[in-house]
């Protein structure tokens, strides 16, 4: 028994009504409990913005450069990310568990580059998303590809798994060799995939009408950052895309190809989190290169 507590309770603030805040992210607000407080270890609640690393290329391509070995690439920066987007099989046997960032992980897979990608079954249970401590599953969606339907069949799967955890789904719009990449292919894949039950999605910017898909989209977008572009060009696009509303980066080969993926993904930190320029960021990976050349 404890002691008796012999002050009376009286701070009842009576006439102060208890304050339900606003959640920070598009289309989340309705949602439980348990997923909003994941959705806020992937998106920082200051901000509403995330820095996605992701480095899960290996599903389908094997080791791609600059992810040949990720305990020596991708550990020692995986602290400037506000998440992690990964296979559970790197997770495993890689990424230390002392890490307390978002996981975001792949949860199809199926094909390689050798076939056709859009034939793509769910490759997790739910179960083992819960043992990994998962904040969202990602489930790559291939509106007009081949094998759209059973793509879609998947995330609808991977959503109703997530809901009866609280574990969030991102949707992944992947873009086959004949469709183009623009705003109105865009508009189509990421509201669909939202319209099925995505908490988030994953797309591609597009030069023009990009705040289209992003209006239109009535849950949050982040994007992927392509092939590998100059430093100069990957920080351009990842302004104009918060700019023009996504609400995060999701970013592979233009961090960890880059000359300094340390220095890279800190001035992406800083166009997602602080709204500076592309300019104002080159400026400070420049600065972080000359301060220490060498990662
Ligand atoms: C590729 O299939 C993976 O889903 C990547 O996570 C995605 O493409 C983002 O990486 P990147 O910025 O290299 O395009």
């Amino acid at each position: 028994m404890p002691e008796q507590d012999l002050k009376a309770a009286d701070r009842y603030s009576l006439g102060t009504r208890q304050e339900s805040e606003i959640f920070h992210l598009k289309g989340a607000n309705h949602l439980g409990w348990g997923m909003q407080n994941r959705l806020s270890n992937i998106f920082d609640p200051d901000t509403g913005h995330a820095v996605m690393l992701a480095f899960d290329h290996g599903y389908f391509q094997g080791p791609t450069s600059g992810l040949e070995r990720v305990d020596l690439s991708i550990v020692p920066i995986a602290r400037y990310a506000d998440t992690l987007m990964l296979t559970r099989g790197i997770l495993r046997s890689v990424i230390p568990p002392t890490y307390t960032g978002g996981l975001v992980l792949r949860a199809t897979g199926g094909s390689s580059i050798l076939k056709e990608l859009s034939d793509e079954q769910i490759a997790i249970s739910i179960d083992d998303a819960v043992r990994l401590n998962a904040a969202a599953l990602a489930v790559q969606v291939f509106i007009g590809g081949e094998y759209e339907s059973q793509s879609v069949h998947n995330l609808t799967r991977i959503i109703d798994m997530g809901n009866r955890h609280g574990i969030a789904t991102l949707a992944v719009t992947a873009v086959g060799r004949d469709l183009a990449r623009d705003a109105r292919y865009m508009r189509l894949a990421t509201r669909i995939c939202a319209e099925l039950g995505a908490t988030f999605v994953k797309t591609y910017y597009t030069d023009d009408d990009f705040e289209t898909v992003t209006s239109s989209c009535p849950v949050p977008i982040v994007i992927a950052g392509g092939k590998k572009l100059p430093e100069a060009d990957a920080l351009t696009l990842a302004y104009r895309a918060i700019q023009e509303g996504a609400a995060g980066v999701d970013m592979g080969r233009n961090i960890f190809q880059s000359d300094s993926p340390a220095a890279m993904i800190q001035a992406v930190r800083m166009v997602v989190h602080e709204g500076a320029s592309a300019k104002e960021a080159l400026e400070y990976y420049r600065s972080l290169l000359e301060d220490s050349p060498r990662d």
